[in-house]
């Protein structure tokens, strides 16, 4: 093809593993329109952002890269995808008027159609409409990861917190079909994959629309299909979260020990005003019936700080429940105002040094709590799922454990892509190191098992 007529697309992805894999499918999609992916801004004719909108940091910086492009690439096609693109609507034309088409979070199944009409030379194409009940899905997804797939099992949410854009963003639940997901997760199995992991705003609140599987039956049945080592899921809202998932990992070893649990808060006043359906002890005991497991579950969680209102005991009590709970993890955050949100109005006036300090404490105490539950593997032996080499030395390889710790060791080049065992030697707050003590070979994926043999048996 003459280099001229050459169509290419780059894609910038901010924010969460749905936009990441949202980015993925619009990629595959962008491939059968006969645009070919490049490594930069820089060579491509038709750059894509794909927004977050979760916190106002994140939705600026992407008014920050159009006006980058604006003064050096003027003539490149800009396109702007998800949550601050469904959110802002016509108004990205306003405020950077280089942009060719928006598109909202809900209405990637049209991209063929827009992107066509940008190519035609219309301006200032959109659609950020929600009326569609259907997830998005694409005949290629172009996967970023060699080993670990995403696979979205639910779209949207129906829930109310108060902080949250999501719903505004993202649009009402729409989960798939438990038949269309084992399909996909058959396809992955046939093209080398041995981890997946699913995805949702809110995967406990997913509902088979043929009825067949609960989400906990789902996680069994994704468990089983031959080939498949590894299962995980994001994100468990607390108030959907039943003992039946905590059954599920005891009886299937392909999911992994690790749940992503998000308090926001633990003051139940707090929760209250969040809109979250849970209070503080009911959380507790699901916590406890997690801890019962004889597996060992690592939990993680979110937590928002200085929320509106929120006093010093009842920050004081959100501490309180990290050092209780002995998160393996934890992502915090200071309240952001968004639009459209009930707590944009509440009224909120305590001082941004004395939000930054409640942040800062929290972070240090669990740091520390993270330095000691990380001590405790010290001596054990940890399966790894080998990614490539380290970052930081590209002497050690590094991989994930189920419960996801960042594990390094020494090893040969050809590990990447395998599953071996490593006894862990020193310890951090969020990465382990160790000594490898078995390869163990690929052998148990089973390429030869077509597509159809094995859905007939789900
Ligand atoms: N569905 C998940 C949350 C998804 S949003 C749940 O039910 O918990 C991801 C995380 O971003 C949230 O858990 C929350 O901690 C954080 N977050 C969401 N809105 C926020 C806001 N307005 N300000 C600060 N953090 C926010
Ligand atoms: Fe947001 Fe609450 Fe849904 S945090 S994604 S509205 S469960």
């Amino acid at each position: 093809m003459n280099p001229k007529n050459r169509k290419t697309f780059y894609i910038e992805t901010f924010g969460c593993a749905m936009n990441v894999h949202d980015s993925e499918k619009v990629a595959g999609t962008l491939r059968t329109l006969g645009y070919e992916p490049v490594e930069s801004v820089e060579e491509a004719g038709f750059v894509f952002f794909n927004t977050c909108s979760i916190r106002e940091k994140a939705a600026e910086k992407v008014f920050s890269r159009l006006g980058v492009l604006r003064k050096t690439a003027p003539q490149k096609k800009v396109g702007v995808l998800g949550c601050v693109a469904q959110q802002e609507g016509t108004r990205f034309f306003k405020r950077a008027p280089n942009v060719n088409l928006v598109v909202g979070s809900a209405s990637y199944h049209n991209l063929p159609h827009l992107v066509r009409q940008v190519e035609a030379g219309l301006d200032q194409v959109i659609d950020t409409s929600q009326d569609d009940d259907h997830c998005f899905e694409t005949e290629i997804t172009q996967r970023l990861h060699p080993y670990r797939a995403y696979i979205t099992i639910i779209e949207g949410c129906n829930n109310v917190c108060a902080f949250c854009v999501v719903p505004f963003t993202r649009g009402p639940e729409r989960s798939r079909s438990s038949q269309q997901v084992l399909e996909d997760v058959l396809k992955l199995v046939d093209a080398g994959y041995t981890e997946v992991q699913l995805l949702g705003q809110n995967v406990n609140s997913y509902r088979d629309p043929l009825g067949r599987r609960t989400f906990a039956q789902l996680l069994g049945a994704v468990a089983e299909v031959p080939g498949i080592r590894r299962v995980r899921f994001a994100t468990s809202n607390p108030q959907n979260f039943v003992p039946e998932i905590v059954e599920a990992i005891d009886a299937h070893p392909a999911l992994c020990n690790a749940v992503h649990l998000p308090v926001q808060s633990g003051s139940s006043t707090v929760l209250s005003r969040m809109r979250r359906e849970y209070t503080r002890e009911e959380y507790l005991r699901k916590v406890a019936f997690i801890r019962r497991s004889p597996r060992e579950i690592a939990i993680s969680t979110d937590v928002i700080v200085a929320f509106p209102g929120e006093t010093e005991k009842e920050f004081e009590e959100t501490v309180s429940l990290v050092e209780a709970v002995g998160y393996q993890q934890m992502y915090s955050f200071i309240y952001s105002p968004r639009p459209n949100t009930a707590a944009q109005g509440f009224t909120d006036t305590l001082p941004a040094e004395e939000k930054s300090r409640r942040l800062a404490f929290l972070q240090n105490r669990q740091h520390e709590i993270q330095v000691t539950l990380a001590q405790r593997m010290i001596g054990r032996t940890v399966e790894v799922l080998v990614d490539g080499r380290s970052v930081k030395d590209e002497n050690t390889l590094s991989g994930r454990s189920a419960t996801n710790y960042v594990v390094n060791f020494n090893g040969p080049a050809s590990l990447p892509g395998q599953y071996v065992h490593v006894q862990i030697l020193r310890s951090g707050a969020n990465s382990l190191w160790g000594l490898l003590v078995e390869p163990e070979g690929r052998d148990n994926i089973l390429p030869d098992r077509t597509i159809e043999a094995i859905s007939m048996g789900t």
